[in-house]
């Protein structure tokens, strides 16, 4: 029954969407391209752009979905994590609006969301199901036994599996962020051309500090040799590089299938638009007979897609947030 309207305004996307009883009618994203000359997003310069995109993007999307203000029944936000300037935004406008229209106010935890992002459209991964979420700034493993029960079982103990993609393309020499850059040469390279160590990490947690180390050293020595050697190899430096990660992550998440005995298995997370992440898995998930589950591309990065459908289930469990809610740079659930 809820309409929704959500916002999302953690990083660097300005994005805005409707649910109409849990479908997602509309999604719209502003990209900040302000950032790219400074490798990386400038927090200040985030804010400020948020300011600029959010009263365009909610407009567009309530036009999208043929929804008017009087007819909304919440207003859902990002609370956490995030840059804070950049949340503050999101809350003080759904926090304005939530007020004028006299409709509940939803703060929503983007982890959740980018796992929730896996209930948008069909087919839905049944209860329990197992996520790994890889973004710029998380890597975890997620058991998830309903939309509002969900336990972190594995995460990255230093950088984040995007982090590992963006500072190997900048040792590399590519512009921010490179993860998607990494994935389009890999596709012409060979990715067994270069060997790179495989952490040994125990249980269900991450690493990836050292992998970015051996690849500094290793491009180092190279370029020393033959000062043309990553114009000359770049497609297989970066199928090999792009091979590691993959392979890091799907054999924790082979490992945590093993032990939960879970055969539901979904991605999400700017990451999961890798196109080497999602054939290996797809590849790995008919081996093992597992159920695999990969969202739309809109929905695997920032989205606002993602709050709306986490902000539904929200909705019908009346789990609504007081007009004194704030957000929170770091956060944990
Ligand atoms: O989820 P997201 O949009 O933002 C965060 O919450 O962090 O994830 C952004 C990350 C960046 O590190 C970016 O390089 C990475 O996702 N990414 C990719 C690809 N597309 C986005 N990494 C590898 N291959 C891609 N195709
Ligand atoms: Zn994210």
């Amino acid at each position: 029954m809820p309409t929704i309207l959500a916002i999302e305004s953690s990083c660097d996307e300005t994005s805005s969407a409707v649910s109409v009883d849990g479908v997602i009618r509309s999604n719209f994203i502003a990209n900040q391209t302000v950032h790219e000359k400074y490798g990386g997003v400038v927090p200040e310069l985030a804010s400020r752009a948020h300011l600029q995109h959010i009263v365009p993007v909610v407009d567009a999307a309530l036009k999208e979905a043929g929804v008017e203000m009087r007819q909304l029944d919440a207003i859902a936000f990002t609370q956490a994590p995030g840059l804070i300037g950049a949340l503050l935004v999101g809350a003080q406008f759904a926090k304005s609006l939530a007020l004028a229209l006299d409709i509940p106010l939803i703060a929503v935890h983007h982890m959740q969301a980018h796992v929730l992002a896996n209930l948008i459209d069909d087919p839905k991964p049944a209860f329990p199901f197992l996520c790994l979420t890889v973004s710029g700034g998380h890597t975890q493993i997620v058991r998830c036994d309903a939309p509002n029960r969900l336990t972190v079982i594995g995460e990255t103990l230093d950088d984040a599996a995007g982090e590992a993609f963006d500072k190997s393309a900048k040792i590399l020499g590519l512009p921010y962020p490179g993860g998607p850059l990494i994935d389009k040469y890999a596709k012409l390279g060979d990715p067994l051309k270069f060997r790179f160590p495989e952490p040994q990490i125990p249980g269900l947690n991450f690493s990836f500090s050292g992998l970015k180390t051996a690849i500094l050293y290793f491009v180092q020595e190279q370029q020393t040799k033959d000062p043309d050697f990553l114009a000359n190899n770049m497609n297989d430096v970066c199928a090999s590089i792009q091979h590691r990660i993959v392979s890091i992550l799907l054999n924790k998440l082979e490992k945590a299938a093993k032990e939960t005995g879970i055969k539901n298995l979904c991605i999400a997370g700017g990451v999961s638009a890798n196109s080497g992440l999602r054939n290996a898995l797809t590849a790995l998930g008919e081996k093992k007979k597992w159920n695999v589950f990969i969202p739309a591309f809109q929905y695997c990065t920032d989205n606002a897609g993602m709050i709306a459908i986490t902000a539904h289930y929200k909705y019908l469990d009346g789990d609504f947030s007081g007009m004194d809610v704030t957000p929170s740079a770091r956060a944990t659930w």
